[in-house]
């Protein structure tokens, strides 16, 4: 028997992404579909999405979705199904999916999330003709309202089907005033502390957490951090809480997009079999960035410059990196003084260090496929892409032990290397002295050639598809769908 999934999200790749989410959005349909999985895709009609979409069909129209006019068109995404709430005043704007051109976050950020969730507990619940779900799948704050109306307002004619509520970043929960209550459309009940009440406001994603009937992560390690007061960002008395229900699923990535073998944005694709062809990329990176040609280890950075990421940290050890004979390329957007003092750091070494500011994805293949080792120095990471990607490239991922690049990496200690299962470096503590410290064993171990190449090697080999998590997921859906009857 098929199950039928509703999969809430506010982005997915390949047609909206400002980070981790949408690529993980994006894998889940194909990663569920051999575990018997049917699984339909929600996301918000911004103008990239609606433009996407080739002869939509409208299924269904609100007169008034909290407010403002909205339809739902059906359409396909990498040929699994697809449904977007088309509701031009909330999401036909320039700018990104949050915020306008300069990255301000929209004011009604709100009430175009709430009534997105709203939609998506309206069509989760089975109102819309000719569509029934088993289950509804929501990820973030964004979608996390899902759960909560499907609880409080279960729609006229609607049936409250079992739901998943997936936290990718702790740090991110929809904070709002209390006041907005009355607008939510939701009924008194609902205000209470184990509803949408949180501290005296309201709380999006505390909501979907009370509100659903399982919480996922995206590692298990995270899974366990949040129970903590440094990461559960005061939601860890409600994860406690809430214990039995919560679980880590480590993501996984899309082989067809990042395989180094037929990856078309290379210069020379290789495998884990030809390895020198690496050089090529290498090369071509160090002239794309305008760094110095060398043998000397070349590092790269991906990342959202931001806080999480451990940026600033990054920025205080470059002269140490520079100082042991390293170069860094490095590929962000975000904070815009963080910008500022990266700019800076390349010309206080040219040829050293150099920096590309704004979003390029084709610019991070080359990097994973040039660069000899990739720095993840997060204060904290929910499980973290760009580290799976440098393994399935040979860019050797040097880790902050945290969240999912703890679950994901295995550390170079001597044990690991004399059994060639080492994957990468990790250090404990987003501060100078250990990042300096890694940086420095990451240069002593990539002149060792052989151990280098054999951490290269393992890192390919290591199975980071969507096979297992995949299952996990059909598993758990499968649970809460037998639990219900
Ligand atoms: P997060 O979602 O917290 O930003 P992840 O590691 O889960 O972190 O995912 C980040 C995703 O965004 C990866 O696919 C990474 O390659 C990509 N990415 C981040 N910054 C850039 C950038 N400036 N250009 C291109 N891709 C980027
Ligand atoms: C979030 C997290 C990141 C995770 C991604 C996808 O953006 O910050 O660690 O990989 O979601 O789950």
């Amino acid at each position: 028997m098929t199950i039928k999934v509703l999969s809430v999200a506010s982005e997915a790749v390949p047609l909206i992404k400002t980070g981790g989410l949408a690529d993980v959005a994006g894998a889940l349909p194909a990663a569920v579909a051999p575990h018997g999985i049917e699984m339909t895709t929600m996301l918000p009609g911004y103008p990239a999405v609606i433009k996407a979409l080739s002869r939509p069909r409208t299924v269904h129209a609100w007169a008034s979705l909290l407010g403002e006019k909205a339809r739902l068109l059906a359409g396909k995404i990498d040929g699994h199904p697809l449904l977007v709430l088309d509701a031009p005043a909330y999401f036909q704007r320039d700018g990104g999916p949050y915020g306008d051109t300069s990255g301000r976050d929209w004011a009604d950020n709100w009430r175009r999330f709430a009534a997105f969730s709203r939609a998506a507990a309206d069509v989760g619940s089975g109102t819309i003709k000719g569509r029934a779900f088993d289950l509804v799948h929501a990820h973030d704050w964004q979608a996390a309202m899902t759960p909560a109306y499907m609880r409080f307002a279960t729609p006229e004619g609607g049936r409250r089907v079992p739901s998943v509520m997936t936290i990718h970043n702790m740090a991110f929960q929809g904070h709002y005033g209390a006041d907005l209550f009355p607008a939510l459309g939701l009924p008194p009940h609902a205000w209470s502390m184990d509803g949408v009440e949180y501290h005296g406001g309201i709380g999006f994603l505390k909501a979907g957490l009370e509100a659903a009937s399982a919480i996922t992560t995206v590692s298990p390690t995270y899974a366990r951090e949040i129970r903590t007061a440094e990461f559960g960002m005061g939601l860890e008395g409600l994860i406690v809480s809430r214990d039995a229900r919560v679980s880590g699923i480590v993501n996984g990535i899309d082989t067809a997009q990042w395989n180094p073998e037929t990856d078309p944005a290379l210069k020379s694709r290789f495998s884990v079999k030809t390895l020198a062809r690496r050089d090529a990329n290498k090369r071509a990176l160090e002239a794309e960035f305008g760094l110095e040609p060398g043998d000397g280890p070349l590092f790269i950075v991906i990342s959202r410059l931001t806080w999480q990421k451990g940026i600033d940290v990054l920025l205080e050890t470059l002269d140490h990196l520079v100082g042991i004979g390293g170069r860094l390329a490095l590929l962000g957007s975000g904070d815009a003084a963080m910008e500022g003092t990266f700019h800076a750091a390349a010309m206080r070494h040219p040829g050293k260090i150099a920096v590309r500011t704004g979003y390029d994805e084709a610019l991070s293949h080359r990097m994973q496929a040039g660069g000899d080792a990739i720095l993840v120095p997060s204060r904290f990471e929910p499980c973290g892409l760009t580290q799976l990607y440098g393994l399935a490239y040979g860019c050797v991922p040097v880790v902050a032990r945290t969240g999912g690049l703890a679950d994901t990496v295995i550390d170079a200690n001597l044990a690991a290397l004399n059994g060639g299962v080492a994957t990468g470096i990790q250090f404990t503590g987003v501060h100078y002295a250990a990042l300096s410290d890694a940086i420095s064993r990451t240069v002593t171990l990539y002149w060792q050639r052989d151990a280098w190449r054999s951490m290269q090697r393992a890192g390919i080999k290591a199975d980071f598809s969507w096979n297992r998590s995949g299952k996990a997921y059909a598993d758990l859906y499968a649970r809460l769908i037998a639990e219900d009857q």
